[in-house]
């Protein structure tokens, strides 16, 4: 059996200290440990976000990383919002390249790819700083070869809707901070344990947002509608890309808010199609909607045809099987 995403990872990290006012030279270290203080800022009031993103193998045997500007400068957001250190976004962008040149040769090829996790995190020993944030930050970038996110490949998945509570904070949403993926576990374990639900649809007062993991889309024939941005969820990168190659093939997108009424309602059309998009979930096809007790299937509840072709161009560019017109691609 294929290891669990994100188990397996690269003997060594790119790692950068900012001791208040610099940041130390970039080393590559054993990425099996990490020295910190215990009273590190992060382990008390956890000031820490990370990205996502990933390294593909082209049948040249180049290696190319996907929107790569995209996630710095999210990942860049996320640190001034969490109050951290300045990221020196050039020197970022060369521990990404440098790490994952370092291990060009183990990148999977397709389906497989390099998964990359960029990581800050406030390490200034001071647990008195409850209020205040840390001065000294650490920066590394972790990969990990990997394969499909959902265990399930492409069976479609079962979302239990959440009404009543929220998936963090509604002023955090837009951090990929690691708080707000913590305070998303209990009730996604709830929803694992009592319906056998894969994730949790976060619709706080109706409003259609996100689940703990990835982003979500209906697509209703030739109209993808997702939730327009605002700072209650994440900018996620493959939700943008997906938008775009769906304008690209003519499709209506609709950034708007979506009601669990109106999701309903729609889900239970034929044609009906829903998906969730992330870097770790690609564009994952979800079949079934579980909401006060009842199992609504999505169209016919199978992976739909639009879902289908979506992933597959964005796929086909990650892979460079299709020109890559927006350059979307860095080659290592
Ligand atoms: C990603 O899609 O890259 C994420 O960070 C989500 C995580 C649950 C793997």
């Amino acid at each position: 059996m294929a290891a669990a995403f994100g188990t397996v990872f690269m003997p060594e990290m790119a790692i950068s200290w900012f001791d208040g006012s610099s940041w130390s030279p970039v080393e590559m270290v054993p990425s099996d440990s990490l020295t910190l203080h215990p009273g590190a800022h992060v382990l008390h009031y956890s000031s820490t976000c990370f990205e996502g993103l990933k390294a593909f193998k082209h049948e040249d045997g180049s290696v190319n990383i996907f929107r790569m500007d995209r996630n710095i400068a999210r990942l860049n957001q996320s640190s001034q919002l969490l109050g951290l250190p300045d990221l020196d976004t050039e020197q970022v962008a060369r521990m990404i390249t440098q790490t994952v040149a370092r291990f060009a040769d183990e990148v999977p090829a397709p389906p497989g790819s390099l998964y990359i996790r960029p990581t800050h995190f406030g390490t200034e020993p001071a647990i008195g700083k409850a209020a205040v944030p840390s001065t000294m930050s650490c920066f590394f970038v972790l990969v990990s070869p990997v394969g499909d996110y959902f265990a399930g490949g492409d069976k479609s998945l079962r979302l239990l809707l959440e009404d009543q509570g929220m998936r963090c904070a509604p002023h955090m949403g837009m951090i990929k901070s690691g708080g707000n993926y913590a305070s998303a576990l209990q009730p996604i374990m709830k929803a694992r344990n009592e319906v056998q639900a894969d994730q949790v649809l976060f619709c706080p007062g109706g409003d259609v947002q996100e689940t703990g993991a990835a982003n979500f889309l209906l697509i209703d024939g030739n109209e993808i509608i997702t939730k327009a941005l605002d700072e209650s969820f994440l900018h996620g990168v493959t939700r943008d890309s997906i938008l775009t190659l769906a304008k690209d093939m003519g499709m209506q997108v609709s950034e708007r808010q979506l009601t669990v009424d109106e999701l309903l309602e729609r889900a239970a059309k034929p044609g009906c199609e829903a998906a969730l998009s992330g870097t770790a979930a690609v564009l994952a096809p979800v079949g079934t909607l579980i909401y006060k007790g009842q199992e609504y299937a999505v169209g016919t509840g199978g992976i739909g045809e639009t879902t289908l072709k979506l992933r597959t161009a964005l796929n086909d560019i990650q892979w460079g099987k299709r020109a890559d017109t927006h350059g979307w691609l860095t080659r290592i």
